[in-house]
């Protein structure tokens, strides 16, 4: 169990700013640090499972912290899959969030197992979603594998080669954490008010769908499928700003830079190409990338509106194997590890959250 260091919520004229010591993102610098590491520094180098001892605990797990946190992930999909049979109507629900969100309310997790009974769900949930979609049936988990390829494996119902895993891998570990956007922020709301993790998770997820949040990557890939090839970006990406609608993928609210996690993302896409695999939408989304910037930069000169982490999810998650209606569960499921310790952090500053609201409506009449 993490020992939180500076997590408070410290008064400032009314508003109380959230102090965490999980991630850090500055957006003038386009620098993004989950639990005191570079993401540059953990993509690639470090597994899923590692980020979640390293988020949970405080510290990147050395060789039986390793095994540890694997096996405890691993019993946290054999509990899910347990469950598949109970979850009512949630995986026949069309839309991939709807159903995880339904399904994830159905979990009461042991009270030794909170955080990896979650993530293990949210992986075994949306992967049957997945299936129960294409009228398959939902794959057992196995405990023997890291909980990228066993997602892989969960959906495909065949093992991944070992690229795509460590591409899946690269992902997950990539969109672990990031500082108190909407769905981690709607999550800490939720537990400040002494309720449980699911409900908070829960709530998470509910914020997350939004196509402001997470809810991008999947029009994002619509999007470079509808664009087609290079020469065509451009009439396509001006129409689409005519037309008064936004550029999916594209700008973020904290960000003045390209997103740290774009590049994170593309460069992992790259890998899978270097080891053989094919990446469709590489080339293209990195022509519409430099298209759309310099579109929105002639239409917004005072805004910069850069490439987000959506851009590359849409194309290394694509690369990997994953049907487009499964990316933004997929992005839940890797940013429950990150919901799970801010959980964790929150309760232990034991304060509401209560924001305070501005009333400009009228006076109060004489009834
Ligand atoms: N395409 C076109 N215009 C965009 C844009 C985009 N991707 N992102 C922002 N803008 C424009 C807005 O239309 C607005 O213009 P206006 O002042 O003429 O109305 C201006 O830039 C400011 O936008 P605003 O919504 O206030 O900024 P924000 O900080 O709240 O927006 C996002 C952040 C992420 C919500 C926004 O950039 C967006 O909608 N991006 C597309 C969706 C996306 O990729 N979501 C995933 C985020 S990780």
């Amino acid at each position: 169990m993490r020992m939180h260091k500076g997590c408070s919520a410290s008064g400032l004229d009314g508003v109380v700013a959230a102090e965490t010591d999980l991630s850090e993102v500055d957006g003038e610098a386009g620098r993004l640090v989950i639990g005191g590491y570079e993401v540059e520094a953990l993509t690639g180098s470090v597994t899923f499972e590692d980020v979640c001892a390293l988020l949970w605990d405080g510290a990147l797990p050395d060789e039986a912290g390793k095994k540890s946190m694997q096996q405890a992930l691993a019993a946290g999909r054999d509990r899910a899959a347990k469950l598949l049979p109970d979850l009512g109507n949630a995986l026949a629900l069309p839309d991939g969030m709807d159903a995880l969100r339904a399904a994830m309310a159905h979990l009461v997790p042991p009270p030794d197992a909170v955080n990896a009974s979650i993530v293990g769900a949210a992986a075994v949930f949306a992967a049957a979603w997945a299936r129960h979609q294409t009228g398959q049936p939902a794959v057992a988990p196995d405990p023997s594998l890291s909980l990228a390829a066993d997602y892989l494996r969960m959906v495909r119902g065949t093992p991944a080669p070992a690229p795509l895993a460590a591409g899946m891998d690269a992902y997950l570990v990539t969109v672990s954490d990031h500082g108190l956007n909407a769905s981690t922020f709607a999550a800490r709301v939720v537990t400040s008010t002494g309720s449980d993790a699911v409900s908070s998770v829960v709530a998470g997820i509910g914020a997350l769908k939004g196509p402001l949040h997470g809810g991008a990557p999947g029009p994002v890939l619509d999007m470079l499928d509808a664009v087609g090839s290079p020469e065509h970006a451009m009439a396509w990406i001006e129409g689409e700003l005519r037309a008064g609608r936004r550029i999916m993928g594209m700008g973020h609210r904290i960000y003045r830079v390209r997103d740290p996690r774009a590049a994170v993302l593309e460069r992992a896409a790259t890998a899978l190409e270097a080891a053989g695999h094919t990446t469709p939408h590489l080339a293209l989304a990195r022509a519409v990338e430099r298209v759309a910037e310099s579109a929105l930069a002639a239409k917004y000169p005072d805004r910069p509106l850069r490439a987000n982490v959506e851009f590359y999810t849409s194309v290394l998650l694509d690369a990997v194997g994953l049907p487009r209606a499964l990316f933004s569960p997929t992005f839940a499921v890797a940013r429950a590890a990150g919901w799970c310790a801010h959980i964790e952090e929150q309760r232990a500053v034991g304060k509401l959250i209560r924001p305070a609201s501005r009333y400009v409506g009228e006076p109060a009449a004489k009834v």
